[in-house]
């Protein structure tokens, strides 16, 4: 494992503040898919990029891929590489930034981030790392949230109700969800990859709209420190208008949450 390199330590210090894994559990759906969209095979070197507790990392090495999780938070990775460990799988770890990855040229045969490298402030640096890494013929598998679904809905409301957040949040590229259009990853991929988009929908589940949203106040880590900082009217707005945008996005009809959450699935071949 190599240091964190400096450059790091704010982003690190944002994402530390709270176990994503708790949320992350409810998304295995996701990478199950992006790993089949991908098309791993056995024997293939894979990157999960910003990879969190696994979830991605662990479904790529299901299919006898040979897997690498990187993320910045060490004890992310430490959680993902033991679940590996429960089911009899190997993980390799390292801790790195998506907008430095520490590999050589064309190392892996596919590169891969289910709503993780999103977060890392500059896009356009980021998505030129996530092609050097990939061979010429690998691929590249991104799960992306769009801004016009649920979590994109949140992650508007967040930032608006947020008047100064701290630096490490600020993306000078805009806002994260920027990836989940086309047209902001053709432009940041540009003509090194053939492209293709699929927008699918995830169905996040709670007993109650009210619950859905203590989970994500609780448990995603930015929006922990900013619902925290705020001043208790603020507080309840916030946390009113999320359990109108989950009420909105509900299709069960007995009282419970299910709630569809749209993303944008992106598979770029590296030419
Ligand atoms: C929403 S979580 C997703 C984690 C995981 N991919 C999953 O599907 O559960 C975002 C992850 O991105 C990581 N992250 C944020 N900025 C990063 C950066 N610049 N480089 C690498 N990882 C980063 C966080 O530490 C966190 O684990």
């Amino acid at each position: 494992m190599t240091a964190v390199p400096d450059r790091a330590s704010g982003m690190r210090a944002l994402w530390s503040a709270a176990d994503y894994h708790r949320i992350a559990v409810r998304d295995a759906y996701v990478s199950e898919l992006l790993v089949r969209a991908v098309d791993v095979h056995p024997g293939e070197r894979v990157l999960d990029v910003a990879a969190g507790s696994g979830n991605t990392a662990i479904a790529a090495a299901r299919r006898g891929a040979d897997v690498t999780a990187t993320d910045i938070v060490s004890s992310a990775l430490e959680t993902a590489v033991h679940r590996a460990a429960v089911d009899g799988l190997d993980l390799w770890m390292e801790i790195a930034d998506a907008q430095h990855l520490p590999f050589p040229d064309r190392s892996f045969h596919a590169v891969l981030s289910t709503f993780g490298v999103i977060y890392a402030p500059d896009h356009q640096r980021t998505a030129d790392e996530l092609v050097r890494v990939c061979r010429p013929g690998g691929r590249i598998g991104l799960a992306n949230w769009t801004p016009t679904g649920l979590v994109g809905k949140l992650h508007a409301l967040m930032t608006e109700a947020v008047t100064a957040p701290p630096a490490a949040a600020k993306a000078p590229c805009g806002p994260a969800t920027l990836w989940g259009t086309e047209g902001h990853c053709r432009e940041l991929f540009g003509n090194r990859v053939e492209l293709t988009t699929t927008v699918r929908v995830h169905e996040l589940c709670a007993l109650t709209g009210e619950t859905q949203v203590e989970l994500l106040l609780k448990y995603m880590p930015p929006w922990r420190g900013a619902y925290n900082a705020m001043p208790p009217g603020q507080q309840r707005a916030v946390f009113d208008a999320a359990v109108a945008e989950f009420d909105r996005a509900n299709r069960a009809q007995d009282g419970t949450s299910i709630a569809a959450a749209e993303y944008l699935e992106v598979v770029a071949t590296v030419k």
